[in-house]
């Protein structure tokens, strides 16, 4: 894998426009400054100088506060099959609809600088510009998530990166949290697996991982998980393999992508949704809006979409990758959201992250922007670059044609139940079966890299704390625990004892 860049094509001097300021002013030295005599001080009036200085200053804008590191790419869906019965999303209308897409990876807990081969989930953030408004699915390379309640999600992610004292990461907070949040064991068995540490970004699954809802033409509601299946299947590294990738190339993932996409060699993925009626939500054994589980293919089949490809590079990793704005929120018309209350804290913290991370008018960015028309009557703010041509009203309602709201696209009233209440979503939950269904379709030798990894992971984090994190394992599957009790030494003798005094003070 090779960390240089494409080679940009070498012009002739003659050819090679005049350098300007950024005001177009033309520059007629960009060698020299402009001093008092050879030797002296630098003159107050070289504007081209202080010029490019404070530009410099300002090149870099806040990372993301989590997935700062990503690579991006754009392409294609076309749609394959007809899913109209579900939803009357207009890119579902007919077979042979492609819309354009836009697609970022990334990885969670390390800052924009991270070693791309590292364990961690990826960010699967992926954007439809529809002719109806941008479909952003901000989505993971995971099925499920740590937490269930978003109350939980700084702190969460504050185990994730570094210490406020020491700047380390620390596996001990890591291993705190996650064995007192025993919702976070189903994503911590696949973090922990194979797929913890996937070789390159085409070779790994995108989902939706929230449930969605769909509403078709008669405004009946569906409720959808959305998967996005590799084609070119999956490839993971070893810990001792990442390791050796790591210490020869920090950008392995940036690099195979851009590669792969500047031979020709385009990804794919195959979009399939799975689809549970209301009357089956309503009857099923778990909560169906529960991000912590998914929904048994066996009960609830993929039903395939469309092909998902990326087939172009973008120009300017600046412009199109840092500024990228994804968020839950943006859904069109025949997609909606859920209850699961998770996504309906990501519907606020996204836009918020990007007032702050890019500025009020993000979504007038080339790579933000809607291939639609946008008519509406926000107006100015900082960076501001559109206006209306016409002389239009700045206010509704008005008497002059300005943009009306249309019935047409209102969603079916969702109904509710349940008084105001702060729940505990620990009660009635369970959170073993699902990961313990997943230790149990691994490969025995995948079982053994499993809790292995889980060993290597918890090395130095104080006792007690692992001994709460085995009972966990053994009660997804009692050969999880043992396996992950082996590779960490305890003495099972010890550990049995321990686990009956954690039963009985529950
Ligand atoms: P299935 O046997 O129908 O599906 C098993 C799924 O597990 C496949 O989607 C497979 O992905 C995936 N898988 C295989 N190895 C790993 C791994 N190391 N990490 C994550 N996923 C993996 O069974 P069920 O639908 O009943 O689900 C059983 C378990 O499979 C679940 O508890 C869950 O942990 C996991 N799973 C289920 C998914 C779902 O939506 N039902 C989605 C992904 C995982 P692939 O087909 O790409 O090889
Ligand atoms: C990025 C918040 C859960 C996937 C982000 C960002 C924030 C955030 C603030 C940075 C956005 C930016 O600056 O551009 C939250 C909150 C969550 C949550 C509050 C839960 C309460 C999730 C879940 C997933 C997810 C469940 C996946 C299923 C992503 C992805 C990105 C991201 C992929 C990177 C987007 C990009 O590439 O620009 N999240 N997140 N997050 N989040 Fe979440």
């Amino acid at each position: 894998m090779s960390n240089v860049s494409t080679p940009v094509s070498l012009q002739s001097f003659s050819s090679a426009p005049v350098l300007t300021t950024a005001s177009g002013i033309p520059v007629a030295d960009n060698q020299n400054s402009l001093t008092a005599g050879p030797r002296g001080p630098v003159l107050l009036q070289d504007f081209h100088l202080l010029e490019k200085l404070a530009h410099f200053n300002r090149e870099r804008i806040p990372e993301r506060v989590v997935h700062a590191k990503g690579s991006a790419a754009y392409g294609k869906l076309t749609i394959t099959h007809d899913i109209t019965k579900y939803s009357k999303a207009k890119i579902f209308s007919k077979i042979g609809n492609t819309s354009e897409a836009f697609l970022r990876f990334s990885t969670v807990a390390g800052e924009r600088g991270a070693a791309d081969a590292e364990r961690d989930v990826r960010g699967f953030a992926l954007r439809f510009y529809t002719e109806e408004g941008n479909w952003d699915i901000v989505g993971n390379n995971t099925p499920v998530f740590f937490i269930r309640d978003p109350l939980k999600f700084p702190d969460f992610i504050h185990t994730q990166k570094r210490d406020p004292q020491t700047n380390l990461r620390s596996n001990v907070a890591a291993w705190d949290f996650w064995s007192l949040s025993p919702e976070s064991l189903h994503q911590v068995t696949i973090l922990m697996s194979d797929r913890g540490i996937p070789q390159n970004l085409r070779q790994m699954n995108g989902y939706g991982s929230h449930t969605y809802s769909f509403v078709n033409a008669i405004g009946e509601r569906y409720w959808v998980k959305l998967h996005f299946k590799s084609l070119q299947g999956h490839a993971h590294f070893t810990d001792a393999e990442a390791a050796d990738v790591v210490g020869n190339n920090r950008e392995s993932s940036q690099a195979d992508l851009f590669h792969a996409i500047a031979d020709g060699n385009f990804p794919r993925w195959r979009f399939c949704v799975q689809i549970m009626t209301d009357a089956q939500a309503k009857a099923f054994r778990f909560n169906p809006f529960d991000l912590t589980k998914v929904w048994p293919h066996g009960e609830f089949p993929l039903i395939d979409v469309g092909i998902l490809e990326l087939n172009r590079n973008p120009q300017n990793y600046h412009a199109e990758v840092e500024q990228a704005a994804f968020s839950p929120a943006n859904v069109v018309p025949g997609v909606g959201h859920s209850p699961d209350k998770v996504l309906q804290s990501r519907i606020f913290s996204y836009a918020d992250a990007h007032r702050y991370r890019i500025g009020a008018n993000y979504q007038q960015l080339a790579v933000n922007a809607p291939r639609c028309p946008v008519f509406n009557y926000q107006r100015d703010g900082a960076m501001r670059v559109d206006f209306s041509k016409d002389v239009s009203p700045n206010y509704e309602p008005n008497s002059f044609g300005g943009p009306k709201e249309c019935p047409a696209f209102a969603e079916p009233p969702l109904p509710l139940e349940g008084a105001a209440d702060r729940y505990n979503h620990r009660e009635g939950n369970d959170d073993y079966t699902q990961p313990g269904n997943l230790f149990r379709l691994l490969a025995p030798d995948a079982k053994q890299r499993l809790v292995e990894n889980i060993g290597r992971h918890m090395t130095g984090v104080p006792r007690e704390i692992q001994l709460r994190a085995v009972c966990h394992f053994f009660r997804a599957d009692p050969a999880y625990g043992m396996g992950v009790a082996k590779a960490l030494g305890l003495d099972i003798g010890e550990f049995l004892a321990k686990a009956a005094g954690h039963a009985a003070r529950g």
